[in-house]
């Protein structure tokens, strides 16, 4: 039964699906765009439009459909801000296409593109494999895509064996990575064990450990400004915060008895905050702990937003996948990152959080060693000068443009800076010119 408010949204993304083709034929003829042309496939409504009309369907997942407002950001965290959202990553296939529509370089001649876009929401698709009805033949997920591809113009897909062509898939890889061999199926669906696939780009929140076809880009996080003044009023805001406390974990876990990080940190954050309270003379709280059991943070990003921007260093461990999104929400918040795992964000963003810079915006405290090993994570935090962590926070600010997804239609200003949609596709186009 489609609510009202799914029925106002469906509109809204109809008049959003017709808007491709006229940006395609207004685009900017500019030397600019050498090499850079893309292409956006137009797929029947199966692929996209007519899974946001289930949205109230969709098995183990909240009701999406309010979600899926402000084209997909989510609906706003209170009537009178303009730059903060209710945003379920899971609807970056949403958000990117919307952006997408506004990149300068379209053209409507596949001919002529460098990379064609695919408009399929396939993690939205996923769920009825992952958690559905269709949890038995989860092997035929991309059956339909590839069926449409090969046969309505196949030479779009043939042209260069699927080299030149890209997707969203907002999830961790791993959830499209089961084997076509396995029955019944063990976990996720086999679109990316298809050789048919094999050419393709998919940009998902995860990659594997060895990935093949897929770029991991950052989970959008709840912080969506549309022109400079937002931002920069946002960035003096993060930089003048006090700190107050020294480190923050803000996640659920950690409450069986086996060892593993999440349980060390709960214990040490527990401890500290229990058996010295105000004991140093700035009254600076050793931890602070913000339980996000049950999925209580997922769309309320108040609860830990405010306690990030008042913690010098933001917890990082991996949970049931290596990466977070906290990752993100804690630079957006000027929080310095404390990784555990390379797996966690050093082998997975190399687009968006460069490599090399690793350790000039990151703290990285091997799990072992604080599990098994008996290190403390606020002794090691504490022994970085100050003058040191203020550098490294200055370098977690540089980063935040580069992590954050803007809203579309932006202002000029802020459309100079490049944030995580412009960072991805021009990824997608070196990555799409080294092979062909
Ligand atoms: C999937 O297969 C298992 C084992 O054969 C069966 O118990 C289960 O009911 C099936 N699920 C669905 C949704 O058909
Ligand atoms: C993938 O590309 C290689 C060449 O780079 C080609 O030989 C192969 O057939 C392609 N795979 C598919 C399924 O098109
Ligand atoms: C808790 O704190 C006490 C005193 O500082 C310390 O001896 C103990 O090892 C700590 N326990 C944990 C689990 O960190």
């Amino acid at each position: 039964m489609a609510s009202k408010s799914t029925v106002t949204t469906l509109t809204i993304f109809i008049f959003f699906f017709i808007e491709p083709r006229l940006s395609q034929q207004i685009s900017t003829v500019d030397s600019e765009c050498t090499g850079r042309w893309i292409h956006i496939r137009t797929l029947p409504s199966r692929f996209n439009l007519d899974l946001l009309s289930t949205c109230n369907h969709y098995p183990l997942t909240d009701d999406l459909c309010p979600y899926l407002s402000n084209h997909g950001l989510g609906p706003k965290t209170h009537t009178r801000t303009r730059s903060w959202y209710r945003t379920d990553p899971l609807l970056l296939e949403l958000i990117f296409h919307r952006r997408i529509l506004e990149y300068p370089c379209l053209t409507p001649d596949p001919n002529l593109a460098s990379a064609v876009y695919l408009p399929y929401y396939a993690g939205i698709d996923s769920l009825r494999y992952l958690y559905g009805s269709d949890v038995n033949s989860s092997a035929d997920h991309g059956s339909d895509l590839l069926s449409f591809l090969t046969r309505d113009s196949p030479e779009i897909w043939s042209r260069r064996s699927g080299h030149d062509h890209f997707l969203v898939m907002a999830r961790p890889a791993w959830d499209f990575s089961q084997p076509l061999t396995v029955d019944p199926p063990i976990w996720g669906t086999s679109f990316l064990e298809r050789p048919e696939f094999f050419n393709l780009t998919a940009l998902t929140l995860e990659s594997r450990f060895w990935p093949w076809q897929e770029q991991a880009v950052p989970y959008p996080t709840s912080f969506h400004p549309h022109s400079l003044p937002f931002l920069e009023s946002w960035i003096r805001r993060v930089r003048r915060s006090r700190r107050t406390s020294l480190m923050l974990f803000a996640g659920g876990g950690g409450t069986s008895s086996t060892p593993n990080i999440r349980r060390s940190i709960r214990l040490e954050c527990t401890n500290v905050t229990e058996t010295e309270p105000e004991t140093s003379s700035e009254k600076i709280k050793t931890c602070d702990f913000v339980d996000c059991s049950n999925g209580i943070c997922e769309h309320d990003p108040i609860r830990f937003m405010r306690p990030m921007l008042q913690s010098s260093f933001c917890l990082q461990p991996p949970g049931d996948t290596p990466t977070r999104k906290a990752t993100f929400d804690g630079i957006i918040a000027g929080c310095i990152p404390v990784f555990f795992e390379d797996q966690t964000a050093k082998m997975q963003y190399g687009w968006h959080l460069p490599e090399e810079d690793f350790s000039e915006f990151s703290v990285t405290i091997a799990k072992e060693d604080v599990v098994f090993r008996g290190v403390r994570i606020a002794d090691v935090l504490m022994s970085i000068p100050r003058e040191e962590v203020a550098r490294m926070r200055e370098r977690v600010i540089e980063m935040m443009p580069r992590v954050m997804y803007r809203r579309h239609g932006a202002s000029m200003g802020l459309m100079n800076k490049k944030d995580a949609v412009d960072i991805a596709i021009d990824g997608v186009l070196r990555k799409i010119s080294s092979r062909v």
